[in-house]
């Protein structure tokens, strides 16, 4: 299945998408997760010429430019392992974007992450990562066991720049200018589930289930 995840920073797209992947999985189709925002903080920490350009946009929360984010997603969507399926996390972010995408790839669905800013901001504020495997923790609703290291990998469990509260203010407004666009744009494709992203993970997770008919 071909799907993008769409919705504010913090509304837990990445959670649901490792959780989504497997639950696909189990439906016999393998559905890899792309998230260019885990994309560009691979190519930031490993120093590369794509990291050294994109480092202090991504920090200020703002967005990186269209050409190099449909260029990236062009290349990442051509390779063998995601001809059947994927999870587009983060991508199309604008219109352009959008309108890039629909050039190349059709999509099945695109699941709106329906969630107040209360809720968003909650989650931002609260949210660690692990520096090695990338997953998401919360200070409050999901904590590792021992402070500051990953259960699953034992990684480094670090506040992400982009989740000081400048940084967070800076992404909403963004979002809400460049990216909710996207909801009345693929709403008129026929192609747009809400999904009641509020609630807790494993409700989360059911609501998903439920609007996909999995
Ligand atoms: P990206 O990494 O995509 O950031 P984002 O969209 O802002 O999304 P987040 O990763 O912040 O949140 P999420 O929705 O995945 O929530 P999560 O699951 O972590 O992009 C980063 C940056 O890269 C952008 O700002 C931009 O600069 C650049 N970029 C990326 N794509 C781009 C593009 N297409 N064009 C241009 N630039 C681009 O959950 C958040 C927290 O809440 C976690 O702590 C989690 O544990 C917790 N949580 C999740 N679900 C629940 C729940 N149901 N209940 C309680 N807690 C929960």
């Amino acid at each position: 299945m071909k799907l993008i995840f769409l919705g504010p920073p913090g509304a837990g797209k990445g959670t649901l998408a490792a959780r989504a992947v497997d639950i696909l999985k189990q439906q016999g189709s393998l559905s890899p997760h792309i998230s260019t925002g885990a994309i560009f903080r691979g190519a930031i920490a490993a120093q590369s010429p794509l990291g050294l350009k994109v480092k202090a946009i991504i920090d200020a929360g703002k967005l990186v430019d269209d050409e190099t984010t449909i260029a990236l997603v062009k290349e990442r969507l051509s390779q063998e392992d995601v001809q059947n399926g994927y999870i587009l996390d983060g991508f199309p972010r604008t219109i352009p974007q959008a309108e890039a995408l629909a050039e190349f790839q059709a999509v099945d669905k695109v699941v709106n992450f329906d969630i107040p800013d209360s809720t968003v901001l909650e989650r931002l504020g609260g949210r660690r990562v692990c520096r090695k495997c990338g997953h998401n923790f919360h200070i409050v609703f999901d904590k590792p066991k021992k402070e500051g290291v990953c259960d699953h990998c034992g990684g480094e469990v670090y506040t992400r720049d982009d989740d000081k509260a400048e940084a967070i203010q800076k992404r909403l407004e963004v979002y809400r200018r460049q990216t909710a666009p996207l909801i009345q744009y693929y709403r008129g494709k026929g192609l747009l589930i809400d999904v009641d992203a509020s609630p807790a993970v494993e409700q989360v997770v059911d609501n998903f289930k439920k609007a996909l008919e999995l």
